[in-house]
């Protein structure tokens, strides 16, 4: 993974310890009312994918073991992982687009609310996303994948020359002689793997997505709302379909892109069919990019203009993320799919504890506080997650008291310890497990391996009863807190 050259090293403190009767008086065990629900506290675990669902989309007993684990901390809310919500096989994937999955899912939802006594909201993240290829084989890729235009015979100076033969040329080329004679796309395609765009309108189901998407939403929501979820986070964050539309880059000429009306009307028409079909008393937010973090990206105030479209179009709560984007990431190596945290925007999504001066801890503190300032400039009491580098209750009870935000979200700290937020409710802050931000659950991540933490996944591996990864080295959820 990308690291700033600073290379600064920080350390997770668990700052001030506070007394059972201190947390209860806290901010952060304060209920906060979230469209129609109300959250018991401002603690929230936002989406992550843990691979652990089948080959073909289906909620696993290791799926519903891991969320049940989480709850079992009794945070204020889980938002499940990215799901997908076309029927189409998208690997080990949850997905909601089709009702078979429906008796998955709702055995999800009745396994999270029983596991925390009903004290946890269960929300499930939205998702599309476009298609990726692995990057190819130089050869596989000139003989097979490159598609052999005129402007290629014209750039060899060779107008009647058969496909065979440009092909055959070209694939001798070096790098830098093909950067004369190739797209800019191609050479992408080359060297990355071939990636779809929102602004690639010549091909007729990426100019249709403003048709397709809002059904294909509103439908998968409803489904969630069918299995039992309390809510939906819509996902228009990082390197997916729905923030690829409210990027910058989307130069799209339709009325969908351009401006940040363009871009911000795609998103808008999806959470407008997602509220007609789930109705006003249902608990509808997305999750957004406080800043892309990639040359010619969106900025802050362009996200200070979306989340006070998205407050006024109705949703329920605006959760933030930054960067995560395919743009800049790493090339990845021959036969496998370039991966959106690979470079400096996905350092900014997930912060490594080697960092630059301002340090992996609360690197979206200031974006999320100048968007929910516009929110409540612009009269929405809208409640607003802040996620990044959270692992102590001081920070999250600063971020609340500053106005940051009204929700505060830690993924990785909760992985580290999924009982976190409850051993400060009970004064027994000093046994939490802090995060040491090492990315090593990223690593997984990446290869797409069932996601652990260091700090747990090699205690009891030998205990009859607990289920491990397929190699039988790593167990699959964290050990159990007994309160003494
Ligand atoms: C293993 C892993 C999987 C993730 N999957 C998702 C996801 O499905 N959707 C999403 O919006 N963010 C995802 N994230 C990003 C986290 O939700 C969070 O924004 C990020 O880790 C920074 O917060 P933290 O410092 O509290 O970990 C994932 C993070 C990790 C570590
Ligand atoms: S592996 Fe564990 S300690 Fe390391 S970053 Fe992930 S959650 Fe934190």
């Amino acid at each position: 993974m990308w690291r700033p050259p600073q290379r600064i090293q920080f350390e997770p403190k668990p700052g001030r310890i506070p007394t059972a009767s201190e947390a209860a008086a806290s901010r952060l065990f304060s209920p906060v009312r979230v469209g129609a629900l109300e959250l018991e506290q401002r603690t929230w675990v936002p989406a992550m994918v843990p691979w652990r669902a089948s080959d073909d989309g289906y909620v696993t007993d290791d799926v519903v073991d891991w969320y049940s684990r989480f709850a079992r901390g009794r945070p204020g809310a889980i938002v499940i992982e990215a799901t997908g919500i076309r029927d189409v096989p998208s690997g080990p994937l949850l997905r909601i687009g089709h009702d078979r999955f429906l008796p998955g899912l709702e055995r999800l939802t009745n396994a999270v609310r029983e596991a925390s006594g009903g004290h946890t909201k269960l929300l499930i993240q939205i998702i599309d996303f476009l298609s990726i290829r692995r990057r190819p084989e130089r050869n596989k890729f000139f003989q097979q994948f490159l598609r052999v235009t005129d402007a290629h015979r014209e750039a060899l100076g060779a107008s009647g020359m058969s496909e065979a033969d440009v092909r055959e040329k070209l694939a001798m080329f070096s790098d830098e002689r093909l950067e004369r004679i190739l797209s800019p796309r191609e050479m992408e395609a080359l060297r990355h793997g071939h990636r779809e765009r929102v602004t690639d309108v010549e091909f007729a189901h990426i100019r249709d997505l403003p048709n397709m998407l809002p059904d294909l939403f509103a439908s998968a929501a409803l489904r969630a709302k069918i299995a039992g979820f309390d809510g939906v986070e819509l996902h228009y964050a990082h390197a997916y379909t729905m923030a690829s539309f409210l990027s910058r880059t989307n130069t799209r000429e339709d009325g969908y892109g351009g401006s940040l009306e363009g871009r911000a009307r795609l998103p808008l028409e999806v959470i407008s069919a997602v509220r007609e079909t789930v109705g006003a008393d249902y608990t509808l937010g997305c999750r957004f990019l406080a800043e892309e973090c990639i040359e010619g990206g969106s900025t802050v105030e362009d996200a200070c203009h979306f989340g006070v479209a998205f407050a006024r179009a109705g949703l329920d709560f605006l959760s933030t993320s930054r960067g995560g984007k395919f743009d800049d990431a790493k090339q990845p190596g021959v036969g496998q799919a370039a991966y959106p945290y690979t470079g400096p925007s996905g350092y900014e999504c997930m912060p490594q504890y080697i960092s630059d001066e301002q340090g992996p801890f609360g690197r979206n503190v200031k974006a999320t506080a100048a968007i929910r300032r516009a929110v409540r400039d612009a009269g929405f009491a809208t409640p607003v997650v802040c996620t990044g580098g959270v692992h102590n209750f001081d920070m999250a009870e600063g971020m609340l008291a500053d106005g940051v935000c009204d929700i505060v979200g830690s993924a990785r700290q909760s992985l580290a310890d999924p009982d976190w937020t409850l051993k400060l409710s009970r004064g027994a802050g000093a046994s939490v497990r802090l995060c040491e931000f090492t990315n090593y659950c990223e690593g997984l991540d990446q290869k797409h391996k069932a996601v652990t933490c260091q700090l747990w996944d090699k205690i009891d591996v030998k205990s009859p009863g607990v289920k491990l990864t397929a190699d039988g080295k790593r167990r699959l959820v964290p050990p159990e807190w007994t309160p003494v």
